[in-house]
C-alpha cells in the first residue's frame, strides 16, 4: 500500500534517528579538519579561586541560562519521535538545561501533529525551548512554530548540504531575505543554525546585517547528514568531507568580528570541547547526537549522570584557568597546533 505523504514524513524522523544512532555508535564521526585537540589550555598554577566562586551562568537571548550548555534540536511529530522528544524534556528540566525541539515543519503541515511538540512545554513548563524550523519557512509558520511550543527563541535550520544529497531534498535555497524578515518580525530570538557543516567568514558577515540575535555553527566532527542522507538515498553524492569543523567555524566567527550570540555545536560530547568552545567566543554549546546515542545505548538516567558530570567538569575547568565566570573564560590562554596555525593563517582577512 502506497504511504500517505505524513507516514513519509514520520518515516523520514525514524531513519534520521536510526541512521545517527548508528553512525554514533559505530564511531564514524570522523575528525574532519581541525578539532578540539588542536587547541590546548594554557596551564595557570596558581588560579586564586575556588570552585564554590564559580559562576557558570550567563544572560544570552536576553535571558539567563544556568549552564552554558543545551540539549539540541532532533526530533518531533511521530511516536517515537514524541517519545524521545519528552524524555529530553525531562531530562532537560531536572538539570535545568534549555531545550531545541527538532523541526516542526511536520506539525504545520499536519496539525494534530502538534500535540507531541506541546507535551515538551508541559513537561519543561518554566524551562527555555527553542522552535525549529527550516528558512523556507514564512513568517506566519515562524510565528505557529513558537506559540506551538511557547518557545523563547526560533533556531532556522540552514541545511544545504543535508537537502543536496536527499533524493526528495530541496533544490531552491534563496534564504537570506527571508531570515531577516523573519528575524526582524518575530517577537523572540531568531537563530540562524547549520547542522553539521559549519560556517565561514562569508556567512557570518552576510548574517550580521540581518536581525538575527545569534548563530548556531552547526560544524562537522560529530552527527554527519551527509551520511545520513547518502543511506537514505539512491543518488551516492558524496559530501562526508565537506565542511567547517565547530572549531574552524568559531575561528571564522572570530575573523569575521562576529557580534552576534554564538553558539558551538558539532560533535560537543564533554566539558572540555564545551569550556574549548567558550574560550574561543562562544556564548553557548549545545550537543544532538551524543546525547542521542546514550539515551538509546543506556537510556535517561545514564544521560543525566553524563550531564552532571559536565557541569562538575566545567567548574574544575573554569576553577584551573583561574575563571570566575563566562566572560573571565573567553580570556583563557591557549596553544595552538601548527595545522591551527595555517588554518588561520590561509582564511585570514
Ligand atoms: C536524529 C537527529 C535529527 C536532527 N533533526 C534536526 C532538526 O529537525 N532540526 C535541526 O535544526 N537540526 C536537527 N539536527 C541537527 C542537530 O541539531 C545538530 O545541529 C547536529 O546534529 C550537529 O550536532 P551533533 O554533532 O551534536 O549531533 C538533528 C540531529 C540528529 C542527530
Amino acid at each position: 500500500m502506497m504511504k500517505s505523504e505524513k507516514e513519509i514524513h514520520q518515516h523520514r524522523k525514524d531513519e534520521h534517528l536510526s541512521l545517527a544512532y548508528k553512525y554514533w555508535k559505530e564511531e564514524r564521526n570522523q575528525t574532519l579538519g581541525l578539532t578540539f585537540s588542536d587547541v590546548r589550555i594554557i596551564p595557570n598554577t596558581l588560579p586564586e579561586l575556588s570552585t564554590e566562586k564559580v559562576e557558570l551562568s550567563s544572560k544570552v537571548f536576553g535571558q539567563d541560562f544556568e549552564f552554558p550548555f543545551y540539549i539540541e534540536a532532533m526530533t518531533g511529530g511521530g511516536e517515537r519521535a514524541d517519545k524521545i522528544n519528552q524524555t529530553l524534556a525531562e531530562i532537560a528540566k531536572n538539570q535545568h538545561l534549555a531545550m531545541a525541539v527538532g523541526s516542526q515543519s511536520i506539525a504545520l503541515k499536519f496539525p494534530e501533529l502538534a500535540a507531541g511538540f506541546k507535551e515538551v512545554r508541559k513537561i519543561h513548563s518554566s524551562g527555555f525551548l527553542f522552535a525549529n524550523l527550516g528558512a523556507g519557512h514564512s513568517l506566519e509558520n515562524a510565528k505557529r512554530a513558537v506559540e506551538m511550543i511557547e518557545a523563547n527563541a526560533l533556531e532556522i535550520h540552514v541545511n544545504t548540504a543535508q537537502e543536496l544529497p536527499m533524493d526528495e531534498g530541496d533544490r531552491e535555497f534563496y534564504w537570506l531575505e527571508n531570515i531577516n524578515e523573519i528575524a526582524s518580525q518575530l517577537e523572540v530570538p531568531v537563530i540562524v543554525k547549520e547542522v553539521g557543516f559549519g560556517i565561514s567568514q562569508k556567512t557570518f558577515k552576510e548574517l550580521s546585517k540581518t536581525a538575527v540575535s545569534g548563530i548556531n555553527v552547526g560544524g562537522a566532527g560529530g552527527t554527519n547528514f551527509a551520511w545520513i542522507e547518502r543511506k537514505r538515498s539512491k543518488n551516492g553524492f558524496d559530501l562526508d568531507d565537506f565542511g567547517f569543523s565547530t572549531l574552524e567555524s568559531l575561528l571564522e566567527a572570530k575573523t569575521a568580528e562576529n557580534t552576534k550570540s554564538l553558539v558551538a555545536t558539532g560533535g560537543i560530547s564533554s566539558a572540555q570541547d564545551i569550556f574549548k568552545s567558550l574560550i574561543l567566543g562562544a556564548d553557548l554549546a549545545s550537543s544532538a547526537g551524543f546525547i542521542l546515542k546514550n539515551l538509546m545505548q543506556t537510556g535517561p538516567e545514564k544521560v543525566e549522570e553524563i550531564l552532571e558530570q559536565w557541569k562538575q567538569d566545567l567548574n574544575k575547568l573554569f576553577v584551573l584557568t583561574g575563571s570566575k565566570n563566562i566572560a573571565e573564560s573567553h580570556n583563557v590562554d591557549l596553544l595552538y597546533s601548527a595545522k591551527m596555525l595555517d588554518f588561520i593563517q590561509q582564511r585570514k582577512k
